[in-house]
């Protein structure tokens, strides 16, 4: 297993669980599950998987700092005959569709982000002022992306904005900018945009919870509070802010479901050993979190 960095909340969670459910579960023993921080350098995560493949193991869960570099990865394990599961960072569709039409043995486990982009736009139009809490006509927003080279990043900063417009909300976008999934990049991007842009800002859109933790710094900072006088929405449902949800702090989050995905990988990693078909892509749904099943899913992620 290699995970693009360690020091990344959900990847955390993520690689937690899916350690844990090889060897509990599945019945690995510990020694035999290695896993390696690809420090967000891609040119080292490289060489970590050429390690891999030089020490032959059975088959290879990748979560790569680059999503492009999965042609290129792909071949590698092909050479050696190493099936590789994909996980959290989609490639593009045409490297998908080419490990059909070779018979490769690679798979993609992950999210459609499309889904959790709506269902954010939809988390700030089921509020009171449907998203326009200034009142002004629009709603104004600020979106933190995450690694803007990340599919989840593009599609959650599009279809949040898309639900709000396709229900024929007028929007104003005030800033766009890059918070690399990074908390404390986030909470500086926030404070930046407050003192410019102060009440104007009706919605703050961050592409996941690291950074809305980080807007909420930033947020509390300036005297403002959120369901007040701004809505901060993102995406994950890291524990603190699924209570911050219960506790009316954080307007909304998006469950991304890393124990479907971690068991998923895992098990399609199990399915490549024993040589079952396996398909080219997995998609685990999205779970919208609101006051109503926050306890339900804080019973589960605690
Ligand atoms: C998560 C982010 C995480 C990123 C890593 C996304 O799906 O929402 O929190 O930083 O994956 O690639």
């Amino acid at each position: 297993i290699s995970i693009y960095k360690f020091d990344d909340n959900f990847m955390t969670l993520y690689r937690t669980e899916l350690v844990r459910y090889l060897t509990e579960d599945l019945g690995f023993k510990a020694e035999n599950v290695v896993v390696q921080d690809g420090k967000g350098d891609q040119a080292e995560q490289t060489n970590q998987i050429n390690n891999f493949i030089t020490q032959k193991y059975d088959v290879l869960i990748l979560n790569l700092v680059q999503a492009s570099s999965a042609p290129e990865i792909t071949d590698m394990c092909k050479e050696a005959g190493i099936p590789v599961v994909y996980i959290n960072r989609e490639p593009d569709e045409a490297e998908e569709q080419r490990w059909v039409d070779e018979k490769i043995n690679a798979t993609y486990v992950g999210c459609d982000a499309r889904q959790s982009g709506t269902y954010q736009g939809e988390e700030i139009l089921e509020t009171e002022t449907k998203g326009d809490i200034n009142g002004d006509g629009k709603v104004s927003y600020i979106m933190i992306q995450g690694d803007p080279e990340n599919v989840d990043a593009q599609y959650r900063t599009e279809f949040s904005v898309k639900a709000l417009t396709d229900a024929g909300v007028e929007v104003e976008e005030l800033l766009k900018q890059r918070g690399d999934w990074d908390q404390a990049k986030a909470q500086q991007i926030a404070q930046d945009a407050l003192n410019q842009y102060g009440d104007k800002i009706d919605v703050v859109f961050c592409n996941n919870d690291a950074m809305a933790l980080g807007a909420l710094q930033a947020i509390e900072a300036a005297g403002r509070t959120v369901n007040k006088d701004i809505y901060l929405v993102g995406v994950d449902a890291l524990v603190e802010v699924v209570e911050n949800v219960m506790n009316d702090k954080m307007t909304g989050t998006v469950f991304n479901d890393y124990f479907g995905q971690a068991h998923t990988a895992a098990d399609k990693a199990l399915d490549f050993v024993n040589g079952k078909d396996v398909d080219n892509v997995y998609m685990v749904d999205y779970v919208k979190v609101t006051t109503e099943n926050a306890g339900d899913i804080l019973e589960m992620i605690k």
